[in-house]
């Protein structure tokens, strides 16, 4: 029975992980940990948390004490560090936040993990550690910041962050490899590109463009809408974490993406036509729709598009080459972006309960702070 700790499942990527893993594996019990800040949501781990193997702990990776108890408690053979502070346009807003969670807290676990997994030292005095164990950090792309029209982001690509989050993930990824080379903890990295899929706070760009044409508002496309990113579903993501923690040797650092790459007005032009053909298909469908504008659906057009001030620093493009974990692990994607951006679509339909549950907070507030003025 491996035992996990997975910090931050109660966001979008760890909550799709814990259920897959759930899914996937009879013989691994899993301990949450998740500070349920805005991004968080309890309601979506619900079931999972009923299942007798996974256990819930609110609480914040930075504090020492509480992970130590846990530890302790439960004695952790792998740790998943999910937890971070994710968006891009909040870390512009508000920097410490993000190098206090995604840095510190990112050091606060490996300190408590290298304690209690640590079973002596070597001849060179390095620590040794129980067989079996494995911190694992759930890093992205954008630490390699960005790329012009042409190449491809590999894992030897120099780290070149630009906004305050990537920035912050970045020093976290130095940190995880210091850690490795200085007290030889077992770790392993990956870099995923941007992921889609069910569960996802709609502050991100492919559940506001769904959700902004269910409420019939605009469509804020940042810039020109040029910028280009490299689509993952989520599901192809929890699997490369799974494969590269099992089969990856200590210290590997893997870049995960599917080749696929678009631009941002694509997205928006695509997620328009799906959401207006779902309509056409399942009228049933147009009761998610504001009441007056049921009848009529022509103005389900790409007339909502709004174009807006651009993301300061915006980087243009990123594109993973995820030739190594093909070669080495023998991951590939299994979900066409075809088949996810439909999936994607429909579960937003679906789940209006959750969408209003997870925006009842501040969000109309951080909606307003942060789109009022763009114009
Ligand atoms: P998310 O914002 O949806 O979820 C983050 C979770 O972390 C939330 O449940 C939140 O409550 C929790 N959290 C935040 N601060 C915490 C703290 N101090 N202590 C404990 N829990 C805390 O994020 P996501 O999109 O699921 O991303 C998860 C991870 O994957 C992040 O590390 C992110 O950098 C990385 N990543 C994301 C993407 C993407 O496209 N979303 C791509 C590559 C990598
Ligand atoms: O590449 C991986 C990263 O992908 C992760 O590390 C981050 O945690 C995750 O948030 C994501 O970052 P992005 O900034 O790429 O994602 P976001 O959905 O915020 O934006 C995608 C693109 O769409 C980006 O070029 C900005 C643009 N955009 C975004 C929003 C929210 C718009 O044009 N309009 C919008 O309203």
């Amino acid at each position: 029975m491996k035992k996990y700790l997975v910090t931050g499942a109660a966001g979008f990527i760890g909550s799709n992980f814990i259920k897959y893993m759930l899914r996937k594996h009879d013989d691994i019990s899993i301990v949450v940990l998740d500070a349920l800040t805005y991004a968080g949501n309890l309601g979506t781990i619900k079931d999972d948390i009923d299942d007798k193997r996974c256990f819930f702990v609110r609480g914040n990776i930075c504090d020492r004490a509480l992970v130590k108890e846990l530890f302790d408690k439960y004695g952790f053979d792998v740790v998943v560090n999910f937890a971070a502070e994710s968006h891009v346009d909040r870390s512009i807003e508000n920097p410490q936040l993000f190098l206090t969670t995604n840095i510190l807290g990112t050091q606060s676990l490996m300190d408590v993990a290298r304690a209690a997994w640590a079973t002596g030292k070597d001849a060179q005095g390095y620590p040794v550690y129980r067989e079996g164990v494995r911190f694992h950090q759930v890093s992205t792309d954008e630490v390699y910041g960005a790329l012009g029209a042409e190449g491809y982001f590999r894992e030897d690509t120099p780290l070149c962050p630009h906004s305050p989050y990537s920035a912050s993930k970045a020093s976290a990824d130095f940190i995880v490899q210091a850690y490795r080379d200085t007290f030889h903890l077992p770790v392993s990295i990956t870099r995923c590109s941007n992921n889609y899929g069910p569960y996802q706070f709609p502050e991100k760009l492919i559940p506001l463009v769904i959700n902004n044409i269910l409420e019939a508002k605009k469509l804020p496309v940042y810039g020109r809408g040029l910028n280009v990113r490299d689509w993952l579903y989520v599901d192809d993501h929890c699997k490369a974490i799974d494969l590269v923690i099992s089969e990856a040797k200590d210290g590997s650092v893997y870049n995960v993406g599917g080749h696929n790459e678009q631009r941002n007005i694509d997205i928006v032009h695509l997620i328009i036509d799906i959401v207006r053909r779902q309509m056409e298909q399942h009228p049933e469908y147009r009761k998610f729709l504001p009441e007056d504008k049921r009848g009529d659906i022509s103005w389900i057009s790409y007339d909502l598009i709004t174009y807006v001030s651009d993301r300061l620093g915006h980087d243009l493009r990123y594109a993973i080459d995820p030739s190594k974990i093909k070669h080495d692990i023998g991951w590939y994607p299994e979900t066409t972006f075809a088949v996810g951006i439909e999936k994607t679509v429909e579960w937003n339909l679906q789940h209006r309960d959750w969408v209003d549950e997870v925006t009842s907070g501040d969000y109309q507030k951080y909606y307003e702070h942060m789109y009022g003025h763009r114009g």
